[in-house]
């Protein structure tokens, strides 16, 4: 498929059709993920694929757990937004699919050598490492619609990042940030509507 056409047909996709994705599917879109620029070619991911639905419920389980656990009034709304937050944060059991991406810390040579803590440095270079990982995983994404599928970038599943990564034994230095749930569209999808490009860009000439 031409880039263009994938970049414009990609939209997230939530509702999947049960089929299975072959093993050799889900490496060829973790391969292309990985051909993503990163901060001096650090390449800091890594990509668990998931495909075993007890260890996906067991997940959302959790996710589930973390969110009833928000302070919360008792009203109507807050029961509302929080079984909202809910769906949107754990549809991921639905899919074949959902391949965890984890990152390792980046140390700039800069750390070396003056008296800035990894903190500072990373938020003055407007970080680095999360910037990367999202070049990958929007890689990840429109490889997924190359290839027949459709995937949604989730953060929502972050608010169990600590209990997940015991689950899915991701060792430190890496870290949890973001779930990619795939899988064939239940139903086909129309791209959702974007800024006019009028709206956004804007020459120094
Ligand atoms: C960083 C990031 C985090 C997201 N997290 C979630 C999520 O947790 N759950 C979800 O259903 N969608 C999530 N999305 C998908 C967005 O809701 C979606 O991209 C947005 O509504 C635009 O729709 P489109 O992707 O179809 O263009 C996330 C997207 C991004 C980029």
């Amino acid at each position: 498929m031409e880039i263009k056409k994938a970049i414009e047909l990609r939209t997230s996709v939530r509702n999947f059709l049960p089929d299975m994705i072959p093993v050799e599917d889900l490496k060829e879109m973790v391969r292309l993920a990985a051909c993503a620029p990163s901060v001096n070619n650090y390449q800091p991911w890594r990509f668990v694929a998931v495909t075993n639905k007890k260890v996906m419920d067991q997940m959302a389980e959790v996710i589930i757990g973390k969110i009833s656990a928000i302070p919360s009034n008792e009203s109507q709304v807050a029961q509302n937004v929080k079984s909202q937050v809910e769906w949107y944060a754990t549809f991921f059991r639905n899919a074949p699919a959902v391949i965890a991406v984890s990152m390792d810390i980046y140390e700039t040579i800069l750390e070396k050598g003056v008296d800035l803590s990894h903190d500072d440095i990373n938020r003055m270079r407007c970080y680095p490492d999360i910037q990367s990982a999202g070049a990958a995983i929007q890689n990840l994404l429109l490889a997924a619609v190359d290839m027949g599928y459709g995937a949604c970038w989730m953060s929502a599943p972050m608010i169990a990042a600590d209990e997940i990564v015991d689950i899915l034994k991701i060792d430190k230095p890496y870290g949890l940030i973001a779930f990619v749930t795939v899988g064939k569209p239940a139903q086909p999808s129309k791209a959702r509507e974007k800024k006019p490009v009028e709206e956004i860009f804007l020459l120094i000439d």
